[in-house]
């Protein structure tokens, strides 16, 4: 055997000090410090040089035990697990996933074929259920594996688990996952403030007042057999599940059987894809070989099971840097702090840059110039920080005020009273808000002014040809050909297309207008009821909220923008614009004043048409399902909206129903 040298020892020992803090962040503080890919690589790392020298591999490496180790949690009773409670191993391909199918298939070998089990792998916390005799007596963590937390009240309180269950064998161990789902993370999130809904599950549960953790609204998934003595006469995972399913215990109802593994491939590469369809996070999807004689014959190591695997989803959680917060001016006025970040990838792209919400959140973050941070990404959502790594501080980092000054244009800052918002208040005279105005008011859905991009309305106003919107029709043909990079003939169809933009109907002229809380959906309210814009600059505050959707935030925005430009309508006309709703002559009612939803994959319709038809028939189309809404119109693949219209009785029509109502 290859003896290791010093240099290797060393090695080694770093590793499993750094696996240890890990472990410890993870499962004893619920609050890890890497992503799971980075522990990964460090316990990949450790392994690959135990498998070199075996002597450097001891029982108490970290590559032979899962978990914290629950005496430190002196709070809850510790009992022992009857069977230990392992992990899984991890894939992140579907290379490694062939690579355990080939080994699966080598220690099974007179098996031509091997029936598997896919289910999605929940992201909570682990528990352990056990009945006695028909009756839940203990609810265990998974603590190291070996022991576990007490937390059966704190089960029993959440109320899903049968207090007696008839006919079960006469020990019966069932294992699975609390977790919390994303509608109460997101609600708990506003006053508690975990990084995840994981730590938040796992945190919840273990409190000892369990009086609170039932105010928690956590969920449990039933999912794996324990250890069972007595009467057991199932042989699969999926006779198993739907055992469970049949005692009314809590399972997942996305599991799936196939013998085929590029099937399982596929599916989990398409659940990678539509995870965000869940109401609670899954980190990945776990492989189990069906029958559990066969499961036993290929058993486990210390730490995992080797009939089943993890495809893990790309990381959506990576550490990086701060190299440096600058202030961002939005449209509105408003400064937001982003941190510019050491480039990292972070499922699949490369991230430079994170806005902070705003300074409250910087200062709750304690978010400071060098600190080394946790960043995620949940769902297709552009990614957060959500935590700093104070742990690794080193005293040099810099800490960011909110400006006092606007640093675009310099002038003073305010945070108004209500808000936690810094604006600088001068409006179009700020650069950055003439900018983000103009670039609004040419932007498809609001006067679709085609040719004129960033660069050119950075160049525009740099040479102070615009000073605000009206402006933009008295460029001249001379006018823009002194801009960089700007050739005469697309000067020409760029003139063209302002002048287009002339006829362009009401409501897209109101939305243009940029006016905070008046979104495309008020602009066509108001386009509805009104034939042109000096009609609704008159409108008084009362007439306003008299309009049904028009809330008292729009009705003060909207006079409080028409006191500022008193004379938009009259100059807007002087320049030739001039929209008006276009009436149209449908005799079919059926869109009328109702309320539509539109979700899935459309075939006949495209989505923007689909949503011009029914608009254009005086229907309202809105993004999320409530019960004022009359039809949802879904197409293929759905997702959640269909399964919120059947909760609350919504009639659902498919784009041919919805077609034959119209004629
Ligand atoms: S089976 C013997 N199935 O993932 C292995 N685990 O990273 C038993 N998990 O410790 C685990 N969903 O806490 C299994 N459908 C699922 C799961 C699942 C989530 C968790 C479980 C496990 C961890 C491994």
């Amino acid at each position: 055997m290859k003896e290791p040298d010093l240099f290797e020892i060393e090695r080694r020992n770093t590793l499993r000090e750094k696996l240890k803090k890990h472990n410890q962040q993870y499962y004893e503080f619920n609050s890890p410090i890497i992503s799971d890919k980075e522990y990964d690589n460090l316990l990949k790392k450790l392994e690959e040089l135990e498998n070199k020298f075996p002597h450097l591999r001891t029982t108490n490496s970290p590559t032979q035990k899962v978990g914290a180790p629950p005496e430190i949690i002196k709070s809850q009773k510790i009992f022992p697990h009857r069977l230990p409670m392992i992990s899984l191993n991890n894939t992140y391909n579907p290379k490694e996933i062939y690579n355990w199918y080939e080994r699966i298939k080598r220690a099974l070998p007179d098996q031509n074929q091997i029936s598997f089990v896919l289910e999605p792998k929940i992201d909570g916390s682990s528990i352990s259920i056990t009945y006695e005799s028909g009756k839940f007596i203990r609810a265990l963590t998974r603590g190291d594996g070996e022991k576990g937390e007490d937390v059966t009240e704190n089960i029993k309180i959440l109320n899903q688990l049968p207090e007696t269950i008839m006919d079960l064998p006469k020990i019966f161990e069932v294992r699975g996952e609390v977790y919390m789902p994303h509608s109460i993370f997101k609600e708990l999130n506003k006053t508690e403030h975990f990084a995840n809904p994981r730590n938040a599950a796992a945190g919840s549960l273990k409190l000892l007042d369990y009086n609170i953790t039932k105010k928690r609204g956590l969920k449990i998934f039933l999912y794996a057999k324990g250890y069972v003595e007595g009467n057991f006469l199932l042989e699969t995972q999926s006779a198993f599940i739907e055992f469970l399913k049949s005692k009314k215990l809590p399972i997942n109802n996305n599991i799936k059987t196939s013998y085929n593994i590029d099937e399982i491939i596929e599916k989990c590469q398409e659940w990678h894809k539509k995870r965000n369809v869940l109401d609670y996070d899954i980190d990945g999807m776990v492989i189990k070989v069906n029958s559990f004689s066969k499961q036993d014959q290929l058993g486990s190591t210390m730490k995992s099971p080797r009939w089943a695997v993890a495809y893990k989803f790309p990381a959506k959680q990576a550490t990086t840097t701060i190299k440096d917060i600058v202030f961002q001016v939005a449209r509105t006025g408003v400064i937001t702090p982003v941190a510019k970040l050491e480039p990292v990838a972070l499922s699949g792209v490369i991230i430079k840059r994170s806005t902070i919400h705003n300074f409250d959140e910087l200062a709750r973050l304690d978010i400071k110039i060098g600190d080394r941070v946790l960043i995620q990404r949940s769902g297709d959502v552009i990614p957060k920080i959500i935590k700093v790594i104070k742990e690794v501080r080193t005293g040099s980092e810099k800490i960011i005020y909110p400006p006092k000054i606007c640093p675009v244009c310099d002038s003073s800052v305010k945070k108004s009273n209500k808000k936690v918002a810094y604006k600088c208040n001068n409006h179009l005279h700020c650069q950055a808000q003439l900018q983000g105005a103009l670039e609004h008011f040419v932007s498809k859905k609001a006067m679709n002014i085609v040719g004129c991009g960033t660069s050119m309305i950075k160049q525009i106003i740099e040479r102070g040809l615009v000073k605000n919107i009206l402006d933009l029709y008295k460029l001249t043909h001379k006018d823009i050909l002194t801009l960089k990079l700007i050739k005469d003939k697309k000067t020409k169809t760029f003139l063209a297309n302002i002048e287009k933009s002339k006829s362009r109907s009401l409501n897209n002229l109101i939305f243009a207008l940029g006016i905070n809380f008046v979104g495309e959906k008020v602009g066509k309210i108001l386009a509805k009821k009104f034939q042109n814009l000096e009609s609704i600059q008159n409108l008084s505050f009362e007439e306003l909220i008299k309009i049904e959707d028009i809330g008292i935030k729009t009705a003060e925005s909207l006079t409080s923008f028409f006191k500022n430009n008193p004379m938009l309508g009259t100059n807007l006309k002087n320049l030739g614009i001039t929209p008006s709703q276009k009436k149209q002559n449908i005799k079919n009612n059926f869109c009328k004043d109702k309320y539509f939803v539109i979700t899935g994959t459309l075939k006949k319709y495209r989505r923007m048409d689909l949503i011009k038809e029914i608009e254009n028939r005086g229907g309202i189309v809105n993004n999320s399902i409530s019960k004022k809404i009359n039809y949802l119109i879904a197409g293929d693949n759905p997702g959640s909206k269909l399964l919120k219209a059947k909760k609350l009785k919504v009639p659902i029509l498919n784009e041919e129903k919805f077609i034959n109502e119209l004629n």
